[in-house]
């Protein structure tokens, strides 16, 4: 059985990583982290945390713990380097949510110290886990569609005002494009870069004219692969949408509907007919994938290097190389 801390018992981690860690049969749930010790005995009480003591405020005494194994990290942005860096340090293995970091130079430093300290360090891109998304990711690379030529994702939600952590430099560095922008991204350079290439131009639009945010509130990534094949990016916090993400080569166009979000479920058209697929938990994906990697000591199918490249096309969409 491998222990495994949550830090930061908020939306995510309530709504999905704590289920899925209990539903796994080779995990439990050990311990949390939080700055409230009500809401961490709330969380410890509500997933039945296993640890004598499970409840924490300071990440070096939850980490001192030796029945802890490894960790899942779902905390604000700004805060992942530090405290992959500190997991790294202490040998526990990681399971972190997107985005991986707000810099490359933290990205650099998260990988050192995971690699010195031989931990698997997984991205929770858990849209790679979506039945149907997966099902089409290998029938195109079949040749499904021939020759790619476009990826369009449309993927927003109403925030409801400007109070949101991403919203905040102290604790994110983008909000639309870090929500759902990070996300659209992965997805683009998983479809298209084995057979396009990389991402070689990448420009980008954003407003900030609802909640008057420092950070982007809609962004808009126009992307070139290396092949000559194209991407459209829209994401926003301002209204609200049901998600698109349209796929066109020589040989036809994919379209899925409502796939984005938590859920796994939503349509997939194939040339207009209705594609089957069996929808699955993609958060139980994406732990099975971490704990094959702690057991085989293999490596995560989004890895560090992923997670980085990522950042850096954030980081260039906001106008911005580090
Ligand atoms: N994979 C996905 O689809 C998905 C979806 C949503 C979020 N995420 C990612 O998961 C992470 C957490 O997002 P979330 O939506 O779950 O956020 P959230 O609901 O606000 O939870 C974040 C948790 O982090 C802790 N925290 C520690 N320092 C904080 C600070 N200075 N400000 C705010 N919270 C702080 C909080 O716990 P305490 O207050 O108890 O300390 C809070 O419960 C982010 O990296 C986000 O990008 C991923």
């Amino acid at each position: 059985m491998i222990n495994i801390a949550i830090l930061g018992p908020g939306g995510i981690a309530d709504d999905q990583h704590a289920p899925a860690v209990k539903f796994h049969p080779q995990t439990q749930l050990w311990s949390v982290l939080s700055r409230s010790s009500q809401r961490a005995h709330a969380f410890a009480i509500k997933h039945a945390l296993a640890a004598k003591n499970p409840c924490f405020s300071d990440l070096d005494s939850l980490l001192a713990d030796p029945g802890l194994e490894a960790v899942i990290i779902a905390t604000p942005d700004r805060l992942h380097a530090e405290q992959v860096i500190a997991c790294a340090q202490a040998g526990k293995h990681i399971l972190l949510e997107k985005p991986m970091a707000t810099s490359l130079k933290e990205c650099e430093a998260m990988m050192r110290a995971c690699e010195e300290n031989k931990v698997v360090l997984a991205l929770a891109y858990h849209l790679r886990w979506h039945a149907g998304h997966r099902l089409m990711a290998s029938q195109i690379r079949e040749g499904l569609l021939g020759t790619l030529r476009h990826f369009r994702v449309h993927w927003t939600f109403a925030a409801k005002d400007g109070s949101n952590w991403r919203s905040s430099p102290e604790t994110g560095r983008w909000w639309s494009l870090a929500a759902n922008g990070t996300h659209c991204l992965d997805l683009a350079r998983w479809i298209m870069t084995p057979t396009e290439g990389e991402v070689s131009h990448s420009t980008c639009l954003i407003s900030q004219s609802k909640f008057n945010s420092p950070h982007d509130e809609s962004a808009i990534v126009a992307l070139r692969f290396e092949s000559g094949a194209t991407a459209e990016i829209c994401v926003s916090v301002q209204y609200q949408s049901e998600s698109r993400i349209e796929i066109y080569g020589d040989l036809g166009e994919i379209r899925m509907e409502g796939t984005m979000g938590r859920h796994g479920m939503g349509d997939i058209f194939h040339n207009g007919k209705r594609f089957d697929f069996q929808p699955q938990n993609p958060f139980l994906g994406e732990l099975n994938n971490f704990v094959e990697c702690i057991q085989a000591g293999s490596k995560p199918e989004v890895g560090p290097k992923e997670g980085k490249r990522n950042v850096e096309l954030l980081l260039n969409a906001i106008g911005q190389a580090q």
